[in-house]
């Protein structure tokens, strides 16, 4: 069975062939171009996709060694994200699926972060628990086997991932913020400031960064904190690091504890990442440490899975036609998809 899978959400374009559930090609186009507006345009990101959708494909085929024609299926996402970016690669996906007379099915974006740590091994062993973080969800997940989820927790407000690049704006340093917050916490001293920890009540699995988000902000304002004055770079420097290793060491402690209670209380031993975030150094670190101690056992996917790929959607789509299932041509985008629909 050989599988193309398409992923246009938000800001990737990206393109995957997985043949009898093992990967061949991911192709993947990132949109760089948004760090100029501090954030993902929605318009901007769907006219990339546009552009971007056929190249994609064909290296993805071209790498895998794949003609069109040896197709067994396609699988898209069709939600949750930006609508005008979902539709261009769902669209494309239906297209090509009639065009070639071979199955289509639509795959859940979140459904697919939850594979991403099974297209290479180490894999975990089902049943485990999934983190996954990113820019626009924090959610924990009790993966009991494919299509048996249930969610444990998920953010009341902002992800950990939009608080990473947020705070990141404050600082004036750019986006996406989250793997510049890293950089420059790791020569900061993360008990410069305690920033509060919204772990929400003892049991909660649900998560809340927003009120995090302003209390970084507040202290900006006490300190009077302004870009780097000429001549005090290095001091500025310092006061940054500091800045966001604190900030960093607050969400990292939060997704720490509430990982580990969540392996705790489904009584699993192993505990996946996946989304933007889990390229985080200190989470991957704090998680790994906290983990060990309580005979659990972490998994992250690489770096190219961890963010936005086809290779996790064609996964979906390969799972879901050994199945026997399929989506009608007529499935829509749902920008507000949620896994347990
Ligand atoms: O999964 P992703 O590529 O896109 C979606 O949001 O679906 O995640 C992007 C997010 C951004 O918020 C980015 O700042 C964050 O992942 N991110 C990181 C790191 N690398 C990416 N956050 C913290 N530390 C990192 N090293
Ligand atoms: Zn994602």
């Amino acid at each position: 069975m050989i599988i193309l899978g398409i992923e246009s959400s938000c800001d990737e374009t990206s393109a995957a062939v997985v043949r009898d559930g093992r990967l061949l090609s991911n192709v993947t186009a990132t949109q760089l171009f948004h760090s100029k507006y501090g954030g993902v345009v929605p318009e901007l990101a769907s006219r990339a996709h546009q552009l971007r959708i056929i190249p994609v494909v064909e290296e993805s085929l071209q790498i895998a060694g794949v003609d069109k024609e040896e197709l067994s299926g396609i699988g898209a996402v069709y939600g949750p994200g930006l609508i005008g970016a979902i539709l261009v690669g769902l669209s494309f996906g239906k297209s090509m699926a009639m065009g070639l007379s071979i199955p289509f099915v639509g795959v859940d974006h979140m459904e697919a972060h939850l594979f991403s740590n099974l297209i290479d091994d180490p894999k975990p062993s089902f049943p485990f628990v999934n983190l996954t973080v990113s820019g626009g969800h924090t959610q924990l997940v009790l993966v009991r086997g494919p299509f048996d989820y249930e969610m444990l927790g998920e953010t009341k407000d902002d992800a950990a991932g939009e608080a990473f690049d947020k705070v990141a704006k404050m600082l004036g340093i750019g986006y996406p913020g989250g793997p510049l917050i890293d950089k420059h916490a790791s020569k900061g001293d993360p008990s410069f400031v305690h920033f509060p920890r919204p772990y929400l009540g003892d049991d909660s699995l649900e998560f809340s960064f927003s009120g995090l988000k302003t209390s970084v902000l507040y202290h900006l304002r006490k300190i009077g904190y302004a870009p780097a004055e000429a001549g005090k770079r290095d001091e500025h420097e310092r006061l940054l690091a500091n800045l966001c290793a604190s900030f960093q060491a607050a969400v990292v402690d939060v997704l720490v504890a509430k990982a580990i209670k969540a392996a705790e209380v489904s009584e699993v031993r192993h505990i996946a990442v996946a989304g933007g975030v889990s390229a985080n150094s200190e989470l991957r670190r704090r998680l790994k440490e906290a983990a060990s101690h309580r005979g659990c056992e972490v998994f992250v996917p690489k770096f190219e899975f961890c963010t936005d790929n086809g290779a996790m959607v064609a996964m979906v789509a390969y799972a879901k036609l050994q199945q026997g299932m399929t989506s009608s041509l007529e499935l829509t985008a749902e920008p507000g998809l949620s896994l347990e629909h």
